[in-house]
């Protein structure tokens, strides 16, 4: 599969993506605590952890797979702002805690300090701390049936804990210094990085309420998604520069982790970014008619691995 030409569909995606942004920077905005409410350091923390910045990915999935699935009422708009927000807040929380000394210890995020360097450690480790239940307030305020509510905070807990995220990280941590199997790369991939990704579209499926085959081809399509993003995410981090990535390039080298670009080379990861770019559509395709909107959905996929070319 080739880049994608520049035309009108193209430039109708660039526009649905950089309107998507916005809705989302301004559900952030809403579902934060304001800067003047005490705690302030903890919230002016919390705020500078998740605003300012981030392409905001995660929350195009909620709203893509929401648009796919066909919610287009009022109550799940709301819905799907409220679930955008989520996701978000896990990402940022994951990130600030990814930042920290006794992780990854990186100095620069989104093109600023990290948290801990702007804040403190204590200040950083809280404001993802309160992050996380955050989210979980925003998916319980959702307008819609009670019954899809907990199917959606079911789907982000366990995308995010130890099965999920948390658990991918601690891999992650253990396994500095080692050379792992494709498959045990794969795995850890799929959970610190995949899960989250998975889940934000299965969140906009759920707001939708919609059917199970629809939610088991979307699926297919999100799991090859999230996959790719961390292979990119790989990529990315030998093949470009601090100031376009906004946080340190060479660091996963410089760590000693096990990337894909490690165990495969730059060439063989970017071959296994677009055959999951082409899963990925063949997933779209297989939808059908079900899917009532998919250029949001084929539009992400190329936009996450074409980031890597
Ligand atoms: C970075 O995620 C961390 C990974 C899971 C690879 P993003 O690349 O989505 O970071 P932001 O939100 O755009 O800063
Ligand atoms: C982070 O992976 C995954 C998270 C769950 C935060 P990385 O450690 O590769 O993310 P970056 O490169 O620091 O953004
Ligand atoms: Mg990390
Ligand atoms: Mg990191
Ligand atoms: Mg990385």
């Amino acid at each position: 599969m080739s880049a994608r030409d520049d035309t009108a569909e193209d430039m109708a995606f660039a526009a649905w993506l950089e309107a998507t942004r916005q809705r989302t920077e301004a559900a952030l905005e809403r579902h934060l605590p304001p800067a003047d409410t005490a705690p302030q350091r903890l919230h002016e923390a919390m705020r500078y952890a998740v605003l300012g910045g981030g392409k905001r990915v995660r929350a195009a999935l909620v709203y893509a797979a929401g648009a796919a699935c066909g919610a287009n009422t009022q109550a799940s708009a709301a819905a799907l702002d409220a679930a955008a927000a989520a996701v978000e807040f896990i990402h940022a929380y994951s990130l600030v805690h990814d930042d920290l000394p006794c992780m990854d210890d990186d100095v620069l995020r989104r093109g600023r300090p990290t948290a801990h360097v702007q804040f403190d450690e204590a200040c950083a480790l809280l404001a993802g701390d309160a992050l996380q239940p955050l989210a979980f307030t925003c998916l319980a305020q959702m307008p819609i049936a009670p019954a899809l509510v907990a199917q959606a905070v079911r789907t982000l807990a366990d995308a995010s804990g130890s099965l999920g995220m948390v658990g991918g990280q601690a891999i992650d941590l253990a396994s500095v210094g080692h050379v792992l199997t494709l498959d045990e790369l794969e795995t850890m991939h799929r959970m610190k990085t995949g899960a989250l990704l998975r889940a934000s579209i299965a969140l906009g499926a759920v707001v939708a309420g919609a059917s199970s085959p629809l939610r088991r081809t979307l699926d297919t399509y999100a799991q090859a998604l999230g996959l790719a993003f961390q292979v990119v995410d790989d990529i990315l981090d030998v093949s470009a520069d601090s100031a376009a990535l906004g946080k340190t390039a060479g660091k996963d080298s410089a760590d000693n982790k096990p990337t894909y670009v490690s165990l495969l080379g730059l060439e063989r990861a970017r071959e296994l970014a677009e055959v999951l770019r082409g899963e990925a559509h063949g997933a779209i395709g297989a939808m059908g008619d079900a899917c009532r909107q998919s250029e949001p959905l084929a539009g992400l996929a190329d936009y996450i691995v074409l980031r890597g070319h």
